[in-house]
């Protein structure tokens, strides 16, 4: 069994827990400044520790570090990690700004500590393989991508008003927080976020938020052309990529929390292939992702996102920023 510090116990903390737990190759303790929530969360998982205090935590009791603090935390918290010479997994995004992110690459690279950053969905199964597509050439090259991604963002977390999601300082806003998992894809799927620009807007959540709610962005990956629209307050929960190679298309299509579909098509006749359908993935996110830290713990092959490519990330972002006069 892997020791395993969870820091940060809130909505993802919760479910990162559940996650490892259920792996069954992971001794968890958690690190939560909240004494409502350690207490609630000490009635519904039984962890070896618990603390209120990471700056006292003294990590060489673990084998490794899952950080789900909000992105402002993110930093510090793993360079303290490295110090103590602790693999560490990050949630997403790395960072708000880039604030100690160089240094926080060079000292991972000088003590080569094996680490990670949590863009989930590079652990589960279909975008898994949507990776496998692109990369064996069924669609030739890739040339131009289109995400489309969107829900009422209130219904899954009623708390939106009260998280990090409402304040800049904090990562807030639909960029910084689901966009980011969107470029994230690209960058896998297609190449290094290279140039970016935006529109963003508070169409609905009005005064509960100090952030963004809508945003269309477009970018510029390893020279080829990629489109996101994204939204947290619409009705239908919506996620479709479309993938255009010189050979054809994949189509990624979440059609319920249930199901998702992989589609091909090489032609006009109107006819999309299924390749493949996926069930029950959405349950499953965090125990897929716990199951691909061990992985990496375990020096054993594993997709997740290194810290250079979510700094990447992040100047993309930030970059996007600037040219979004919101
Ligand atoms: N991968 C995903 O799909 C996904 C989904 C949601 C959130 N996230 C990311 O996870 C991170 C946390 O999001 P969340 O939804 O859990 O937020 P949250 O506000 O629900 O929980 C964060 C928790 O961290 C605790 N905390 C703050 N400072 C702390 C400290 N110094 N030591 C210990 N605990 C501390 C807070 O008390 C809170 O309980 C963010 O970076 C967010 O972007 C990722």
């Amino acid at each position: 069994m892997k020791k395993l510090l969870i820091v940060g116990g809130g909505g993802i903390g919760r479910k990162h827990i559940d996650g490892f737990i259920r792996t069954e190759k992971f001794l968890v303790s958690v690190c939560e400044v909240d004494q409502n929530k350690i207490q609630q969360l000490t009635k519904d998982y039984s962890f070896e520790y618990t603390f209120s205090n990471f700056d006292t935590v003294d990590l060489s009791r673990f084998d490794a570090v899952l950080i789900a603090t909000p992105a402002n935390y993110h930093i510090p918290m793993a360079k303290k990690c490295v110090l103590a010479g602790k693999p560490f997994l990050i949630e997403k995004p790395l960072a708000v700004d880039l604030e100690g992110v160089d240094e926080l690459i060079r000292m991972v690279k000088e003590k080569q500590i094996p680490c990670g950053v949590a863009y989930t969905r590079r652990s589960v199964p279909s975008y898994k393989q949507i990776k496998e597509l692109v990369d064996s050439g069924v669609i030739g090259e890739v040339k131009m991508a289109n995400f489309y991604c969107a829900q009422d963002y209130r219904k899954y977390r009623p708390d939106y008003s009260q998280i990090y999601f409402a304040k800049k300082e904090m990562g807030g806003g639909i960029l910084r927080d689901f966009i980011t998992h969107m470029i994230d894809l690209a960058q896998w799927f297609i190449g290094r976020p290279e140039k970016g620009y935006g529109l963003r807007a508070n169409l609905v959540f009005g005064d509960a938020i100090e952030t963004d709610d809508s945003a269309i962005v477009i970018g510029q990956f390893s020279g080829k052309l990629v489109n996101f629209y994204c939204n947290g307050f619409q009705k239908p929960n919506e996620f479709t990529i479309d993938i255009a190679g010189t050979k054809g298309n994949l189509k990624y299509v979440f059609v319920t929390r249930s199901l998702s579909k992989i589609l091909f098509a090489d032609n006009d006749s109107g006819q999309w292939k299924e390749l493949c359908s996926f069930t029950d993935e959405a349950q499953n996110y965090y125990y897929f992702q716990a199951e691909n830290f061990h992985c990496l713990l375990e020096n054993r092959p594993h997709n997740f996102t290194t810290i250079e490519e979510a700094s990447e990330n992040l100047r993309f972002v930030l970059d996007v920023i600037k040219s979004s006069d919101f």
